[in-house]
């Protein structure tokens, strides 16, 4: 993550089945572990920066069950940090299903396993279904749900950073002696990522976060939107990068993209999971603005909603080019079946992005 890119790359959602596209096309994503392990080693080689997985604890039924099938993400990521050698792997925590205690060890531990490569992705909840199926309670006040989440990370950062044991008597835990080593590799905090887009996700990733992930709708708000984080990160002294996340369909002709893109997803699209995934996300997250939700429904079943990068490799670049001009330091990448087509996407984009300044290719 700390490398000289100045746009950065990262492949999102692998372990879960399906990735982001909601469609019955057969060669949809198999989220099996030998898959993931395979794209990891070809992510590493090609200098990608990082692998950010999905924490998803309940499938969005319809014929595929979209996501239903998927790789928790703690043990994962330790998998994939002991078999690669570059690349920064992330995992994801919901803040209320991991104890505080046992979240810094099992980071740490991760964070030692690969030398320095760990990175934590914080949600602090917004799926109803899934926090009904452990019997913990949804706030529906944001102010709550990070409020919470503060208190778990300060518990966390404490544990990573005080030599001396702690007594903790907070809003939210009680907790006495506390004490967790080792430190995380290097005594250095691994990067912490946070993808709220309400107020409160915001306030928090200005606080707490290295990097705020959020959803581009179109690249005039989505520049305007950078600098707001920006601002509002400013306000606490601290900088963070801000990332968006986009889907990829990448073929030698713009037609043969589009084409492949209306069969996977319209003709074939999984109807019954795209609208309980919108249903849920509108319910209770501020991921998406409410416009998006009636002009993207296309949009939502090609890639959950994300940025479209549909075309030739010169459209994808360009269109890349114009993300990192409107203030963004990366995107994620999403293919619907990733081994099949990062290959592609590596031997002609990842040059012309290279061409264009954004990223060089390792040496290998
Ligand atoms: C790039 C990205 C990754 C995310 N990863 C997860 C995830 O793995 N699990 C999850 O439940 N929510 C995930 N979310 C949802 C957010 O963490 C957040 O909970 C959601 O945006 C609702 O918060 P808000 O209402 O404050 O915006 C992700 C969102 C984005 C944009």
């Amino acid at each position: 993550m700390y490398n000289k890119n100045p746009f950065k790359l990262g492949v999102f959602s692998p372990n879960c089945g399906g990735g982001m596209a909601i469609t019955t096309v057969s060669e949809r994503w198999d989220a099996s572990w030998e898959n993931n392990l395979s794209l990891a080693k070809m992510l590493d080689e090609a200098g990608i920066e990082f692998i950010l997985p999905i924490a998803r604890w309940i499938g969005y039924g319809g014929k595929t069950d979209f996501q239903g099938s998927n790789l928790e993400t703690i043990t994962w990521c330790s998998g994939l940090l002991a078999s690669t050698k570059n690349i920064s792997v992330f995992a994801t925590a919901h803040t209320s299903f991991h104890h505080p205690i046992v979240a810094a060890k099992m980071f740490s531990t991760m964070d030692h396993i690969s030398k320095g490569r760990f990175g934590l992705n914080v949600v602090c909840g917004w799926n109803a279904q899934e926090y009904e199926m452990f019997n913990i309670e949804l706030s529906n006040k944001h102010e709550i749900r990070y409020e919470y989440g503060q208190e778990w990370f300060d518990i966390i950062k404490r544990i990573w950073t005080d030599d001396k044991p702690f007594d903790w008597h907070g809003k939210y835990f009680t907790l006495n002696n506390v004490h967790g080593n080792p430190k995380p590799y290097n005594q250095k905090i691994p990067p912490i990522m946070n993808a709220g887009s309400s107020n409160e996700g915001q306030e928090f990733a200005a606080r707490n976060a290295n990097y705020l992930f959020t959803v581009l709708v179109d690249l005039d708000t989505g520049a305007e939107n950078v600098k707001s984080i920006k601002q509002r990160a400013a306000k606490h002294g601290r900088d963070v990068g801000v990332f968006t996340t986009s889907y990829v369909v990448c073929r030698p002709t713009q037609s043969e993209a589009e084409e492949y893109h209306e069969f996977y997803s319209n003709e074939k699209a999984d109807w019954p999971a795209v609208d309980q995934l919108m249903n849920l996300q509108g319910l209770h997250a501020k991921s998406f603005p409410p416009e998006a939700f009636s002009q993207f429904r296309n949009r939502f079943a090609a890639g959950h909603g994300v940025y479209p990068l549909v075309g030739t490799p010169d459209y994808i670049a360009d269109e890349m080019e114009r993300i990192y001009k409107a203030g963004y330091e990366g995107t994620t990448i999403t293919f619907v079946n990733y081994l099949d087509e990062f290959p592609y996407f590596r031997d002609e984009v990842l040059p012309r992005l290279e061409a264009k300044g954004m990223r060089s290719i390792p040496n290998i």
